[in-house]
């Protein structure tokens, strides 16, 4: 893809769809969404609608329907990149500038950059103020109890959101930044379709952390829930959007400050929490940043190149440590930067484990960190005995990290030193030859590029899902049983906003460029519920098991199959090892899935 997941959905919650649909077609207001003649196919009757709050649009007449990035893409005629830089340069979202080109100066619609700085400024001095004040004392104290000394918590402008919803916005109005610019520097949101239904504050009863560009700048806000408030359904940390002088995945906490440290230590720590981050701080070893959470992202290393000469990775535990790798190895490896990993002993994160035993304990783990190319590939089979399923999924994930690298000759060498590393011929690593791309600058038809079949349960658990979005938190269970098809790449995103947010929003994330599913997922999220909360559960989780029996089924069949080809060629030990793999595997008859 030309350009990242991070940056396309920017480019999505920048833009404004009405406004731009209404260029085409005239629409009018129909109860939360908006009705026309449908520009994709000939109709007297509007069938065509729009709802904002979505961000999509679908024509019960002819079905097409999608986000903003398909409307332009189809209504112009354009190639899915092309409809990307069309969008973005309307909503005034900077792209990674084009290789070879001059790049002129970006021109902004709307609210300006001045305007949001401003904003988030101000916020961090009112949090500030709240947190030092009397309604403070609770959270300070806390923060004492973390260790943490008063003036890293003021150098780092720490701040408390009141439990109150108007309170912050309250203040900005006082101050003078108009409401236009505080939703859109995330601050505060409308209550419903119409301006005149009134605002809330988005941050509300949280400590708030302020987030900083690379010039030192306030430009965003997590907000971390207060101690004694931590419950299941409530997120941990609530985060500022996108914005115009904000890209998700394009800062590292902590950089501005560590900056001057990276080059005189020649390398730097990068743990995952703002709480890692403030104790390394805390405990004088300054060259530490925070990646944010977990999903690391090229541009995030990209900052790091030049600065340090060795990046130290610290994950929070195995499982979490071995996605991060298979995000971090190829970011590095396109930089040409060496990286290790400290694990640190019983799962401890770099907070727990500094307070408890001290500097020098740390620095003594750290001198014991492994190659990240080691410690990947360690993770990818994690037991003494693999077996094919999981040398199968070994295989698919370690296919999925190498598209990451895009130059051919890195690649092929990272393919070769996995294959060594797993005893695999190389080849079982390559790509199945890649299917006919469409030149970028052609205008598409429709046809030209053959649809893969889409599996119908999942397709049904998508369409239940965004319809009944209280159902989202089904989703992470369904990971393994989840086919293979372009439905994956759905279902990936939306679990993903379901793990960061606690909450999915469809409109957000990127579709894959694949009609079918653009079209069920609009189509679903202008269904009106017709289930109860109870029916709509039941449904769902006769779909998953479904999905689960199937994959299961499919599971014993290979397993069959292996095991005859091992009788035919009377090799005894795997055919006790697929004995007990099969033994182990769930029958897909009598296995239930566990009540959600
Ligand atoms: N994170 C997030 N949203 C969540 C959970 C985590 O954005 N719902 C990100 C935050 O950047 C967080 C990091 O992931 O700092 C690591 O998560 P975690 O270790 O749970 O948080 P800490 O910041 O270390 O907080 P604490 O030590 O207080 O639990
Ligand atoms: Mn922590």
């Amino acid at each position: 893809m030309l350009y990242s997941r991070e940056k396309i959905e920017e480019v999505l919650s920048a833009t404004d769809l009405v406004g731009l649909v209404r260029q085409y077609v005239d629409l009018k207001r129909a109860g939360s969404s908006y009705k026309g003649l449908c520009p994709f196919h000939a109709e007297k009757t509007p069938s065509f609608c729009v709802t904002p709050d979505k961000g999509l649009y679908h024509c019960f007449g002819c079905g097409a329907g999608g986000n903003a990035i398909n409307f332009m893409r189809d209504i112009n005629k354009m190639s899915f990149p092309e409809a990307i830089e069309a969008l973005a340069k309307r909503a005034g979202v900077a792209l990674p500038k084009p290789q070879f080109s001059n790049y002129g100066g970006e021109k902004r619609v709307g609210v300006s950059k001045t305007d949001l700085y401003a904003a988030i400024k101000n916020a961090t001095f009112f949090f500030q103020d709240r947190l030092w004040g009397p309604e403070g004392r609770e959270a300070l104290a806390y923060l004492q109890s973390r260790g943490l000394d008063l003036d890293l918590v003021r150098s780092q402008g720490l701040g408390l959101a009141v439990n109150d919803w108007r309170a912050l916005h309250n203040f900005l109005k006082a101050k003078g930044h108009s409401d236009k610019v505080l939703v859109d520097a995330g601050l505060i949101k409308a209550r419903g379709a119409n301006e005149k239904d009134g605002y809330y504050d988005v941050f509300r009863n949280r400590l708030m952390i302020p987030i900083r560009d690379l010039e030192g700048r306030e430009v965003a806000f997590a907000g971390r829930v207060l101690p004694g408030q931590e419950q299941e359904d409530v997120p941990k940390y609530i985060n500022s959007p996108g914005t115009t002088i904000y890209t998700k995945g394009s800062l590292l906490y902590g950089f501005h400050q560590a900056r001057s440290y990276l080059r005189a230590a020649g390398l730097v720590f990068l743990v995952e929490g703002y709480f890692d981050y403030l104790a390394l701080v805390q405990a004088k070893i300054p060259n530490v940043v925070a990646a944010m959470g977990t999903a690391l992202t090229q541009d995030q290393i990209n900052l790091l190149r030049g600065q340090v000469k060795e990046v130290y990775l610290l994950f929070d535990g195995d499982k979490a440590g071995q996605k991060a790798a298979s995000r971090a190895l190829p970011a590095l490896l396109n930089v040409e930067l060496p990286g290790k990993v400290i694990v640190l002993p019983n799962d401890e994160d770099p907070d727990a484990f500094i307070r408890a035993r001290g500097v020098p304990a740390f620095y003594a783990v750290a001198e014991t960190a492994m190659d990240i190319l080691d410690y990947y590939v360690q993770g990818l089979i994690p037991e003494d005995k693999p077996t094919i399923t999981s040398e199968a999924r070994a295989i698919r994930e370690a296919k999925e990290m190498l598209r990451l690298v895009p130059d051919a000759a890195l690649s092929q060498l990272l393919r070769r030193k996995l294959a060594d590393k797993l005893q695999l011929e190389p080849n079982v690593l390559s790509e199945a030859p890649a299917p006919e791309r469409r030149p970028v600058l052609s205008a598409p038809t429709k046809a030209t590029v053959p649809s893969p079949r889409i599996d119908p349960t999942a397709k049904s658990i998508l369409a239940q899902v965004v319809t009944y979005p209280n159902l989202a938190r089904s989703l992470p269970a369904l990971g393994p049983y989840w086919p293979n098809d372009p439905s994956r790449e759905v279902y990936l995103a939306l679990n993903q906003q379901y793990l960061n947010e606690g909450s999915i929003q469809p409109e957000k994330i990127f579709l894959p460029d694949n009609e079918e599913l653009t079209g069920l997922i609009a189509k679903a999220a202008f269904a009106a519920p017709t289930q109860t909360a109870e029916e709509s559960t039941l449904e769902l989780r006769q779909l998953a098991e479904n999905m689960r029996s199937k994959a299961l089924k499919a599971q014993h069949q290979s397993i069959s199959l292996a095991m005859e080809e091992a009788e035919k060629a009377g090799d005894t030990e795997t055919l006790k090892r697929l004995a007990e793999e099969k033994a182990r595997t769930p029958h897909p008859l009598l296995a239930k899935m566990k009540p959600q």
